[in-house]
């Protein structure tokens, strides 16, 4: 690694925890949108990507479902993080997926910032829900642990400022850099088929620069940079570190997890491509036979 050419970059920030604890609807506060409402069911579907911005310092947060079902989405979240947000309802209690996300943040060995949501709520009891990841041998900082606790309500606002203060102090402590100066290299977070675009993939960059025109390969299949988009459905000229985008111009639909690679010209990454999907056949091929 040469380090002259390393930058400093954004934290990518995971936010999980167990189904309805308030992952989505904490995004959404920070997005002072609402992606909650237009969701079938309430339920998460997909992890989404998103900038955001606090006092002039960025932070790329990614949402995971918490239903039983999206084990390797969280597991996935959990590897291209810098930190994670663990949300536990403080009306409810630690509960399978709040475990299995603490799993996964072992495994991972990333950090973690407690968040204790629903405040506002009537049965609100964060000093239960300490208790009980004390039981779990997650020590928030004033039961004499090392993890940073924010108590807040995704609903009312209320302290968010504390948790992303607390999350930033932990990105501090990270001292996070990338060379934005050469070939991209990400992980598609999420994909589809657009009616109007075509393959589409959500790809959050982790070193270098994505460009239009870029040539790439993700998973088995080839791509050429024809657009990037914001989550706006703005267009972007590049995609640096830490920063996620709509890429248009893939050649079949990459998978949620694949690698994300530019290569030096058209030819090299046909030829990856093309290998990929030969060694894809082949195993295929072995599996029928089994
Ligand atoms: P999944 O993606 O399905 O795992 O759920 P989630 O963790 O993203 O939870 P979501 O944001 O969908 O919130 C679940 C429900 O809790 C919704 O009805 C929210 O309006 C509500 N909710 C979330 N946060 C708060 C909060 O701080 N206070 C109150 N009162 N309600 C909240
Ligand atoms: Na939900
Ligand atoms: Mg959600």
């Amino acid at each position: 690694v040469d380090e002259s050419m390393l930058e400093p970059r954004a934290p990518i920030v995971t936010i999980m925890g167990h189904v309805d604890h308030g992952k989505t609807s904490l995004l959404d506060y920070l997005r002072k949108s609402n992606i909650t409402a237009g969701e079938a069911g309430g339920i998460t579907q997909h992890i989404g990507a998103y900038e955001v911005e606090y006092e002039g310092k960025k932070i790329t947060f990614l949402d995971t479902p918490g239903h039983e079902a999206f084990t390797a989405m969280r597991a996935r979240g959990a590897q291209v993080t810098d930190i994670v947000i663990l949300v536990v309802a403080a009306d409810d209690a630690v509960m399978p997926q709040t475990i299995e996300a603490i799993d996964h943040v072992k495994a991972a060995g990333v950090h973690m910032v407690i968040a204790i949501n629903k405040i506002d709520k009537p049965g609100a009891d964060p000093e239960r829900i300490k208790q009980q990841l004390a039981e779990r041998d997650i020590l928030v900082e004033d039961w004499g642990g090392t993890y940073q606790c924010a108590e807040i309500s995704a609903k009312t606002g209320q302290g968010v400022s504390d948790l992303l203060e607390k999350l930033l102090l932990e990105a501090e402590m990270l001292d996070l850099k990338a060379n934005p100066h050469k070939r991209a290299v990400g992980v598609v977070i999420e994909s589809r088929l657009d009616k109007g675009k075509g393959p589409i993939a959500t790809v959050l960059v982790q070193d270098g620069t994505l460009k239009v025109g870029d040539h790439f390969v993700a998973g088995h299949h080839y791509g050429r940079v024809r657009a990037l988009l914001n989550e706006k459905n703005e267009r972007m000229k590049t995609a640096g570190p830490s920063q996620p985008a709509v890429v248009l111009g893939f050649e079949g639909i990459p998978q949620a997890g694949d690698r994300f690679v530019v290569m030096k010209d058209e030819k090299a990454a046909r030829e990856l491509a093309s290998k990929r999907q030969q060694l894809k056949r082949e195993q295929e091929a072995k599996q029928v036979k089994m």
